[in-house]
């Protein structure tokens, strides 16, 4: 391709920036272009730190682009994970054939950026021999078309995440940045989940089932399972989380388990109960989420996590319909990783901070390490 223009998508993360960064390099200003789309699932003061950030970085232009309703809206009633990401991924897709009309990038040969590293083509089944483990947002038909159509550049597809960090470190991007978490392109999206059916939780001995589907890995298979909440506090010499392996081995129906850390009301008082992806919940997802990032900073425990996905669950009462799970894990590339145990003086003081988000009704604890679970619920 002559002289190819890239426009870039950017989610504010390590990889698509590092993306970005490279193709301003290799292309020159005047051949590439940022965009960051604002999808309304987002986590709390994203849009405003990835402004400054790229102001900040002189990083060529960057254009916000605010499409809240045209991803929530199709998002709405929508409860398979897989969906969601087919659905994101097709929205992004269409903004970006907006953007490239809008600005008559087709006539001077453009192609789109993006910011896939090597873990996300494995686990999705993009090379010969990996089994689907993962579906990802980058992979969707949509996207597909433009890779046959050699439309799409990636320059960062055969690397793993510490390499990225290191290819940004040479670029000189901030090690601040550098060293912020992995977080999933579809964002809060597939850590809100959703059911569209009632359902009360049963007592077995060894805890309780709750009937959610979250996502695990056994083998080389994704598979979806129910959850196992036990009511105790993961300490350090009870070893919860090898129980929690063990329990999942001996368990069929479960691919997690997880341990309540506090609530308003006992296991018992609580049922999964019919919720969607709306804003309502997407905003209490966030001011949790907000809660244990500024927890996790002034502590320094981010430092000892790889990563910390936060999660809402449609499990509580009629009037706090919602449980917040915790995730947070250790991990080299996110192809394996180890559920951590937090001290339990921080978690106590953090759980009674979320349990004062309106509509929570408990905070739970994964113990799950991956495999057989996977980071992310879906
Ligand atoms: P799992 O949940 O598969 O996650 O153990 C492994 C790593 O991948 C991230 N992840 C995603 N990233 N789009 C992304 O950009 C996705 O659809 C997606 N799903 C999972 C996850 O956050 C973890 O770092």
């Amino acid at each position: 391709m002559g002289n190819p223009k890239a426009v870039v998508l950017l989610s504010g993360g390590v990889d698509s920036t590092v993306a970005f960064s490279l193709c301003l390099q290799a292309l020159g200003a005047d051949r590439v272009r940022g965009v960051y789309v604002d999808t309304g699932l987002m986590r709390a003061g994203e849009t405003e730190l990835v402004r400054t950030m790229f102001s900040t970085m002189g990083a060529g232009t960057v254009a916000i682009e605010t499409a809240e309703d045209q991803f929530l809206t199709p998002l709405a009633g929508i409860c398979d994970p897989e969906l969601k990401r087919a659905v994101i991924g097709e929205e992004f897709v269409r903004i970006q054939e907006r953007i490239i009309e809008a600005r008559h990038l087709v006539e001077e040969g453009w192609i789109l950026g993006q910011g896939t590293i090597y873990p996300d083509t494995i686990e999705s089944g993009g090379t010969s021999n990996a089994a689907l483990i993962k579906t990802h947002h980058n992979r969707v038909p949509g996207i597909q078309k433009l890779i046959e159509e050699k439309r799409i550049v990636e320059p960062l597809k055969s690397f793993y995440k510490d390499e990225v960090r290191e290819i940004g470190q040479e670029l000189g991007l901030p090690t601040e940045f550098l060293e912020r978490h992995p977080f999933p392109g579809p964002g809060l999206a597939i850590r809100c989940l959703c059911t569209d059916a009632a359902a009360p939780l049963t007592e077995t001995s060894d805890g309780w089932i709750v009937p959610i589907r979250s996502v695990g890995v056994q083998g080389d298979c994704r598979t979806y399972g129910h959850i196992l909440a036990v009511e105790a506090m993961p300490t350090p010499e009870a070893r919860l989380q090898d129980r929690g392996t063990e329990l999942v081995n001996r368990i069929r129906e479960i691919n997690r388990v997880i341990a309540l850390t506090g609530s308003h009301t006992s296991l018992s008082g609580l049922c999964v109960r019919p919720s969607g992806l709306n804003k309502l919940r997407l905003d209490r997802l966030r001011e949790a989420d907000r809660i244990v990032r500024e927890f996790c900073h002034a502590t320094g425990f981010e430092k000892q996590v790889w990563q910390f996905p936060v999660v809402l669950i449609p499990l509580g009462t009629p009037t706090a319909p919602d449980s917040v799970v915790l995730r947070p894990i250790d991990s080299v590339d996110g192809m394996t990783a180890q559920s951590v145990t937090m001290p339990e003086e921080w978690l106590l003081e953090l759980t009674g901070r979320i349990l004062g988000v309106p509509g929570v009704a408990a905070v739970f604890y994964d113990l799950t390490h991956k495999p057989p679970g996977t980071i992310e619920w879906e």
